[in-house]
């Protein structure tokens, strides 16, 4: 059974992040969306509401689910039985850290492998701080996160 782990901050969650994640719920048996529970990021939201955003935008998919996490992802997914960590790339600029990151896993643990899914182009520029940044100068955001979340944005970054 493959059991894949896509982890982030999803602060917020954009529909580049739920793109990445309906591809990963045709690839894998069990997807389990990690939300990253760091407070010293000062989020627009809280983990307990970013989990719920997914769920409520991702919830009816069967085989994805959606939880939070804290300490190295690597020790999650072994709590998990998780043998995939899945990351979206976008571009260039994301690959050389991602690199790091995967290869820095693997020397933590052999057994588990990550696999990068390429970004959709339509949303290949989209990023959860330039949606911040875009909505906190009162710009337009609409098709970029989820709809049930576009007025919330706005209203936290006032
Ligand atoms: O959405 P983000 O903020 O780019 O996600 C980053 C994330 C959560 C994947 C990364 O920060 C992470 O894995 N954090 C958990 C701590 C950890 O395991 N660090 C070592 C990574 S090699």
């Amino acid at each position: 059974m493959k059991i894949a782990v896509y982890p982030g901050s999803f602060d917020p969650a954009t529909n580049g992040h739920i793109d990445i994640i309906k591809r990963s719920g045709a690839l894998f048996d069990r997807v389990i969306v990690a939300v990253l529970s760091n407070p010293s990021k000062n989020p627009i939201f809280s983990v307990e509401e970013r989990v719920d955003i997914l769920k409520r935008t991702c919830g009816d998919i069967k085989n994805v689910e959606i939880d939070s996490f804290s300490g190295l992802l690597i020790d999650y997914c072994k709590s998990k039985n998780a043998n995939v960590i899945v990351k979206g790339l976008r571009a260039v600029s994301d690959f050389e850290y991602e690199l790091q990151m995967a290869h820095m896993n693997k020397k933590l643990n052999q057994e588990i492998e990550t696999v990068f899914i390429m970004t959709s182009s339509r949303y290949s520029y989209l990023s959860s701080s330039l949606v911040k940044e875009v909505a906190g100068f009162g710009g337009c955001i609409r098709g970029l996160v989820p709809e049930i979340i576009e007025k919330e944005i706005y209203e936290r970054l006032k």
